[in-house]
């Protein structure tokens, strides 16, 4: 078991927190702060606990000196002290003097958040290539490293990974949570584990489709990934979304286990990609030419229903048709309202996927929805991830 926020005596040390704040903000307002909720558990502990809190984070990609502008982690110290119902002071920088004397003067229970970390990418990537003397630097203004940054798990930044290396380091009751949720779900599931996949790519998931293979009894193939599936196995898919790089790996996963990966048997096909399209559910022989497939048939939601109620574990990542347009959305609402009604334990990752949850009302307080996209994906495709992998066992 990792070292966790609780192995460590925080009174009046500085514990620097890895977060992972990295939520969507347009000119200036966050459009969903599910993220900075996600890590007060853990700050709030510490601030209880009398410590002094350092939050460390980034925000988006910064490759350019322009990416700087909306970047800044400002309007999250603004909403994550609201959250918390106390100061968080912002410093805008990622080192230098001003950061040392926001430090020095902290008092314990006092909060400071630092300027998002990848602005120290602008000077060699530094940040997101695990730089030795960045992690120096930011180990040097604390006492103890926590990472609660789950989204960022799968990354081995400086921030992360070079702190943990240098300071005595433990994980959040966020990271806790998830991989504690996650891992159960994938390696001691209460059968059967239905898998179900969706999104565009199947290059994205082949990872996860191996893995998922040989721990699922099912694996539900949804989205777009079906029609590369069906072109392996000789079928004209008409326009719909093939992978080609893909289709030697579908014909060799589908051959090696028919009888877990549950391809869909009726589809949705359209004329284009609109609410203007015209449609009709075809089978997966019957793609015209100039059609596209777009969402799931009814005989195969039905089948999926199946599947899905007599399921005792559930793992969901991508959505199982283009939900954002109204005309191909029912699938993927009609999976949401079983996975309301499951008593499984479900565990539902993406952004993609949490967008769907939201848009159709899901209504299932005992699922564990992740904060981690790439880094749920990865733990799906079973792979071990440098966040936790530096962080010392009990
Ligand atoms: C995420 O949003 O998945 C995490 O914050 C990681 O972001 P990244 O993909 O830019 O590393």
């Amino acid at each position: 078991m990792k070292k966790d926020i609780t192995d460590f005596k925080v009174r009046d040390q500085k514990v620097i927190v890895r977060c992972d704040l990295n939520v969507p903000i347009k000119d200036g307002n966050i459009l969903d702060d599910t993220r900075i909720k996600a890590c007060t558990e853990t700050i709030e502990h510490l601030i209880g606990s009398n410590a002094k809190v350092i939050i460390l984070s980034h925000l988006g990609r910064v490759k350019e000196e322009k990416d700087k502008e909306n970047n800044s982690l400002r309007p999250v110290a603004n909403r994550l002290s609201e959250l918390i119902n106390r100061p968080v002071k912002f410093v805008p920088y990622t080192r230098g003097i001003e950061v040392e004397t926001a430090i020095n003067s902290m008092k314990p229970k006092d909060v400071v958040m630092l300027e998002n970390t990848r602005f120290e990418d602008l000077d060699g990537n530094k940040e997101s290539g695990n730089d030795s003397e960045l992690a120096q630097y930011w180990a040097s203004l604390g006492d103890i490293f926590i990472n609660d940054a789950f989204g960022t798990i799968h990354r081995s930044h400086a921030s992360n990974v070079g702190i943990a290396n240098i300071l005595p380091s433990g994980i959040g009751f966020l990271v806790k949570n998830e991989v504690d949720k996650i891992s159960s779900a994938l390696n001691n599931p209460s059968r059967p584990l239905v898998v179900m996949l969706g999104g565009a790519k199947v290059s994205d998931k082949i990872g996860v489709i191996e893995n998922a293979v040989k721990i699922a009894d099912y694996v539900l193939i949804g989205g777009g990934m079906p029609y590369t599936f069906y072109k392996a196995l000789g079928y004209n898919v008409g326009l719909s979304i093939v992978d080609d790089s893909s289709l030697d790996f579908c014909r060799k996963i589908y051959s090696e286990y028919k009888n877990k990966i549950v391809l869909p048997e009726d589809i949705v096909v359209a004329t284009s990609l609109s609410e203007a399209a015209n449609t009709r559910i075809t089978t997966y022989a019957n793609i015209g030419n100039n059609e596209i497939g777009i969402d799931l048939g009814m005989q195969t939601l039905s089948r999926y229903k199946t599947i899905l109620m007599n399921a005792n574990t559930i793992i969901w990542n991508g959505p199982v048709g283009m939900f954002e347009i109204a005309k191909f959305s029912k699938g993927t609402r009609k999976v949401v309202e079983i996975l309301s009604n499951s008593k499984a334990k479900i565990v539902v990752g993406g952004g993609d996927t949490i967008s769907a949850l939201n848009k159709f009302g899901f209504n299932n307080s005992r699922a564990h929805i992740s904060t981690g996209g790439g880094a749920s994906l990865e733990m799906l495709e079973g792979k071990e991830l440098p966040g936790l992998k530096v962080i010392s066992e009990k």
